[in-house]
């Protein structure tokens, strides 16, 4: 990957794309003559059916307050529909909107392919720790192609949200904590959805989601309260999003959350200043399932006509589900509530992404029972899911328990090392149960032979029931190494998931203690979505796998890497406190006046009952071989205006086999006109060295590597000293210094 590449993708947001021109991911202005001439023979009635986006309730993804969608669509009271797919079913519903309405607008059809539709990878936060941005685009193009044979044309993703927030239940959608990770992977996703032409019938229209910082809930409850400095917003969280919209994404979804008092769905100084004025977005937003109707709730408006009102005039283009557009926007306009210059705008927008995904030459291009047969859960998106399965796993302990030996029996202990279920994760599109070819238990059965396998269920993820404690301390017995899968039931991660603790629930730590105190070589595998508080788990236990919700091949893949056929090279893309009291704690956090040095000061930023460190830091993970780092290089060691400098490690391979690290660089700010993380991450590479193998990894640094929101908001580096850090992950490496003039 190139270095200069990818700090394009940091580059600040002030620096916006040029508003005059933007561009469609073909490089063309989104201008549709058919949408011209259809503008000026549309009712108002049939432009506010435009704005409208009703549930088929075929899945469900939120409360349902509406029956009767077909009527809506033969009446053009709805022109657009999400959780409902197949080839077959969009046809019908398309004919209806195409043959039945007067003017034949086709349906848009939206859904939620987060992690895959059939084919399910692993869960979004999983993903993220690959590091490689490769295989996250390629996850997304083989989600679209499986999802467009299957009549959708829109995609609710990517998920943008930074959150360094475990108690959040959405943190498994997203890609950690980190802007600059973050923004790599939201563009990576779009450019994988949408591809080189969104009329492409293998490709889906990407949606930006939750626009803005959703993902910073108060106390990690979902949908709570938001509020942040705009410094903050701007510099950590924004840049994914933008990162999704310069990469092409023609749809935003507004989040759920209010910020600085006002709810996203009203909120203008979101959606025109920031997204249509300074980043030239020329899509459409959505609201967020009910977000309009939810302003009542937030005290912001006085009834579900008012938050229409208030919705449309801030920037929200189409309401999804609320029905608020549907009930009460014709008579706004005409009372003047509302102009019709902001309808049209908003029925322009929405109907120029149909026209750019095809849907006027052909509303069925995307209905082809024949595709989606042929291209749905083939063998090679199932290899690659296996692959990035394995990519996605962090090896968090090892005190050489792995791999596994294949000789002796072992013991499976766990609930979840039977469930196919949890494998999915939450958000599993239309990934089903029957098409996983094999449990944890079950790949590895298939890899050392069923009589050499002792399953023990021991205890579930939630209960405490500790009825199978005895059997499952049996079967460990007579064991030579055991295997316990442990961690969340997967309805305990994604939307509505919050937890007050971050502790492995149930019972299932304890039967780990029993276990652990019989002496035998113990790996846990992990499946969760959101960093644990492992303190107690990573002394019991002699390795720790995590393994995430790894998706429709995840059993094949957590029995790959626990044997040594893949090596992993997942990387953490979130902090792992060590417990609740430090959270939110990430890496780029600041020093303070008062930083904690001395072991025992009084007077000093830390606690007095836990480490201020994480337990697992940021970019952390293990390997089955080790990586030597050589001192930094710089090629100077001062720079000035537009120049760079470049800084470079030599890694070596010092273990026994082929290994991927990934090499992480840092930066820090010495002194600011506001103040700077202590370390931030700027860059990073995977590298794939052969035993013995060295090679030196080089990355740029220069004004935009440094720049920032300075005092008076302006983006940009100030002169002065920085240090540098190249490692393994945000917490160890060698530095350098160097100074910017
Ligand atoms: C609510 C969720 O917040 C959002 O992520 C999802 O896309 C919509 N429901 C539609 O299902």
């Amino acid at each position: 990957m190139r270095r200069r590449h990818l700090l394009l993708f940091a580059a600040g947001l002030l620096l916006a794309a040029s508003c005059n021109s933007p561009k469609t991911t073909t490089g063309k202005t989104l201008s549709f003559p058919k949408v011209d001439s259809l503008l000026k023979v549309m009712t108002l009635e049939e432009k506010i059916g435009q704005m409208v986006l009703l549930t088929s309730d075929w899945s469900v993804t939120g409360p349902s307050i509406r029956e009767g969608y077909l009527e809506d669509i033969r009446r053009g009271r709805c022109g657009n529909i999400f959780n409902a797919y197949t080839a077959d079913y969009t046809r019908k519903m398309q004919e209806i909107a195409v043959n039945e309405t007067r003017l034949g607008i086709p349906l848009l059809f939206g859904y939620d392919v987060i992690h895959g539709f059939r084919t399910i990878f692993p869960v979004n936060l999983g993903i993220s720790c690959s590091w490689d941005i490769d295989a996250v685009r390629e996850s997304a193009v083989i989600a679209a192609r499986e999802a467009a044979a299957a009549g959708l044309h829109w995609t609710y993703s990517p998920m943008c949200d930074i959150s360094v927030e475990p108690r959040w239940g959405r943190i498994s959608e997203g890609a950690g904590e980190d802007p600059y990770l973050g923004s790599l992977i939201a563009a990576a996703m779009t450019e994988g959805y949408q591809g080189k032409d969104l009329s492409d019938p293998l490709t889906l229209l990407a949606c930006v989601k939750h626009y803005a910082a959703y993902g910073a809930p108060q106390a990690g409850r979902d949908y709570n309260t938001v509020d942040m400095s705009e410094r903050w917003l701007r510099e950590f969280y924004l840049p994914p999003y933008k990162a999704a919209i310069d990469a092409g994404a023609l749809s935003v979804m507004a989040s759920f959350n209010e910020l600085d008092g006002v709810p996203a769905t009203a909120n203008k100084h979101l959606m025109q200043d920031i997204l249509r004025d300074e980043w030239g977005f020329q899509g459409f937003v959505v609201t967020d399932y009910t977000g309009i109707n939810e302003m009542v709730c937030h005290g912001y408006a006085e009834d579900e006509a008012d938050a229409g009102r208030l919705a449309v005039n801030a920037g929200i283009d189409m309401d999804m589900q609320s029905a608020s557009f549907l009930n009460y926007l014709k008579e706004q306009v005409e009372s003047g509530e509302v102009s019709m210059k902001t309808v049209d705008d908003a029925v322009r927008r929405i109907l120029n992404v149909k026209a750019a995904l095809g849907l006027f030459d052909d509303p069925y291009r995307y209905c082809s029972p024949e595709r989606e047969k042929e291209l749905t859960l083939t063998e090679e998106n199932l290899r690659f899911a296996r692959k990035l399965s394995a990519e996605s796993m962090v090896l968090l302990k090892n005190d050489g328990v792995l791999p596994l030996k294949t000789e002796g029996k072992i013991a499976v202990i766990g609930a979840l090392a039977d469930s196919a279920d949890d494998l999915l994760g939450s958000w599993r599109g239309a990934g089903e149960v029957q098409h996983i070819p094999r449990t944890i238990l079950g790949a590895i059965r298939e890899k050392v032979g069923e009589k050499n396998v002792i399953y023990a269920r021991g205890c579930d993820e939630l209960s405490d029931d500790r009825s199978g404690f005895a059997g499952a301390i049996a079967a460990a017995i007579l064991a030579k190494q055991v295997v316990m899968v442990i961690g969340e039931d997967c309805q305990w991660t994604g939307e509505a998931a919050s937890r007050t603790s971050i502790k492995v629930p149930g019972v299932q730590t304890e039967l780990l203690r029993r276990i652990a105190a019989l002496g035998k070589p113990v790996t846990v595998v992990l499946m969760n979505g959101r960093p644990l508080d492992l303190s107690e788990e990573s002394e019991l236990a002699g390795a720790i796998l995590e393994a995430w919700y790894p998706g429709t091949m995840g059993g094949y893949a957590v029995a790959d890497v626990l044997f040594g056929d893949v090596n992993p090279s997942g990387r953490l893309s979130v902090t792992f406190p060590r417990n609740l009291g430090q959270v939110p704690l990430y890496h780029y956090a600041k020093n303070t006046g008062r930083p904690y040095v001395h072991p025992e000061a009084k007077y000093e930023s830390r606690y007095l009952d836990s480490p201020n460190t994480p337990l697992y830091p940021f970019g952390y993970g293990l390997s089955y071989t080790s990586f030597d780092y050589s001192p930094v290089a710089l090629s100077a060691d001062s720079f000035t205006g537009d120049s760079g400098i470049t800084a470079a490690v030599t890694v070596t391979n010092k273990g026994p086999r082929e290994g991927t690290e990934t090499v992480q660089m840092y930066i820090r700010d010495l002194v600011g006109s506001v103040t700077r993380p202590v370390r931030q991450l700027k860059g990073f590479e995977r590298i794939t060295l052969a035993p013995g193998e060295a090679r030196t990894v080089e990355f740029y640094i220069d004004a935009e590597t440094l720049s920032f929101y300075r005092q008076d908001m302006t983006w940009g580096a100030e002169p002065g000293g920085f240090n540098v850090w190249i490692g393994p992950d945000s917490s160890t490496g060698n530095v350098a210094g160097f100074s910017y003039r």
